[in-house]
């Protein structure tokens, strides 16, 4: 009897597994939509440039309990062949930007030492990934980690921690300042293995040349591979890097908005450190919202605090917006910066400011009369995906 009992469970079991590759089977197959086969993982890319506070966004994501998190990886691809132009240079950041969504560390075999540690990777102590289990036993997943006692705790662990950690998170997220073309990221879009999402940081190229004047040195080879100097460091004088950047946020703000293809649908928000910091909770709801990612309370907790200059260390983290002075720091170019330089940044991103609603000043009266509000109202939802009419 008993006998009896157990092969009509095993028949039930066998007719169940049928039933589910049957369906398996068929979700594979061409009668189902192939939305449906996109991978779980969400993939956010933190596209930017220097001193634009992807910092700071960039924690934003890092500090959530799903989010692996890498701050410019490619700055290997950069520094490895740093006599090569940003534009040849493109196609190696991609490749290695699509590998680490994939959590294929791999890929930093052509940059990196073969025997190497964690902390051979760059600015590796400012990922709460790597600071936490399963890459470092010294602080929970849930935990708010810092980068100094992380440096201090973590920087012997193997290498490979960095890919096991990476494929326990449902979200991999990258910062990167060395995209200056949207379209070299399409094969990303369209490729099944990745869900891809692209948060575009932009803020005002005028507040932007303040801040690179503060840091002039530590840009120069950079500066050297944008301007493709053949290896030889630069300083940005004349503002030849502003105008590629400007140029760049020009270019992939039109593409993303402007006729995009299908597949960049509900993939691209742009968002202006100014309003950030001005209203910083609705901004990062709405990043997270985007990227598929809930506010826990203790996330929320911590977010207030940074947002309101409260909490432990707040002098000396690398992101210290304040609602008290908030808007001091998003204005300080204008107290700064020499009118004739001003005139000589709006030359070079004229384009970039208009289109990002940013307002030109024509006198220095404009410029230091702070009553006088340059960062224009965002126009959210200006553009509508089903309505855009052809060009004429
Ligand atoms: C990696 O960690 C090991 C073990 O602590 C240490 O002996 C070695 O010096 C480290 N290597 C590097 C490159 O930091
Ligand atoms: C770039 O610099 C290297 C030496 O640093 C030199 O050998 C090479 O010829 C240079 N290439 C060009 C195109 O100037
Ligand atoms: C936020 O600040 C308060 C007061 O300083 C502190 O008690 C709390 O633990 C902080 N929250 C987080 C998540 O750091
Ligand atoms: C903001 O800037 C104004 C004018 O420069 C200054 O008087 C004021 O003290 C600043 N406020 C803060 C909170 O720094």
């Amino acid at each position: 009897k008993w006998l009896r009992v157990s092969s009509t469970v095993v028949v039930i079991f066998i007719t169940i597994q049928t039933g589910l590759l049957l369906f398996m089977y068929a979700r594979h197959s061409s009668f189902l939509p192939h939305s449906e086969e996109k991978p779980s993982q969400v993939h956010i890319l933190i596209l930017s440039s220097w001193r634009s506070g992807s910092s700071f966004v960039g924690q934003l994501f890092s500090q959530h309990p799903d989010v692996f998190y890498l701050m410019e990886p490619a700055w290997h691809v950069w520094v490895t062949m740093y006599q090569n132009s940003a534009k040849v240079l493109h196609m190696a950041v991609r490749d290695l930007v699509r590998s680490v969504f994939l959590c294929d560390m791999s890929v930093f075999d052509a940059y990196m030492p073969w025997k190497r540690n964690l902390s051979d990777l760059f600015q590796w102590a400012v990922s709460r990934a790597l600071c936490s289990a399963p890459a470092c036993d010294s602080f929970q997943r849930m935990d708010i980690t810092n980068e100094m006692a992380c440096k201090t705790l973590c920087g012997k662990y193997p290498f490979s921690k960095v890919e096991e950690a990476c494929k326990t998170y449902s979200h991999v997220v990258i910062k990167e300042v060395r995209f200056f073309d949207l379209k070299v990221l399409y094969p990303l879009f369209t490729d099944p293995s990745l869900n891809l999402k692209i948060i575009h940081l932009v803020r005002d190229p005028r507040a932007v040349v303040k801040s690179r004047e503060q840091s002039v040195k530590a840009l120069t080879r950079d500066n050297g591979i944008v301007l493709n100097t053949n290896g030889t460091k630069v300083e940005d004088s004349k503002y030849l890097v502003m105008q590629e950047i400007c140029r760049s946020h020009v270019q992939i703000y039109e593409t993303a908005t402007q006729k995009p293809p299908d597949f960049l649908k509900n993939r691209y928000l742009m968002i202006r450190f100014e309003d950030l910091v001005r209203d910083p909770l609705s901004e990062i709801s709405e990043m997270y919202k985007f990227a598929d990612l809930s506010l826990a309370p203790r996330l929320e907790s911590w977010i207030y605090n940074i947002t309101h200059g409260q909490g432990p260390g707040k002098k000396k983290e690398a992101f210290k917006i304040t609602s008290r002075d908030a808007v001091n720091v998003s204005q300080a170019w204008r107290n700064v910066l020499s009118f004739q330089k001003i005139k000589k940044i709006q030359e070079v991103c004229r384009g970039a400011i208009n289109m990002l609603g940013y307002q030109l000043v024509d006198s220095e009266k404009e410029q230091k009369d702070l009553s006088l509000d340059l960062v224009l109202p965002r126009r959210r939802n200006q553009f509508s995906w089903s309505s855009f009419s052809p060009k004429n």
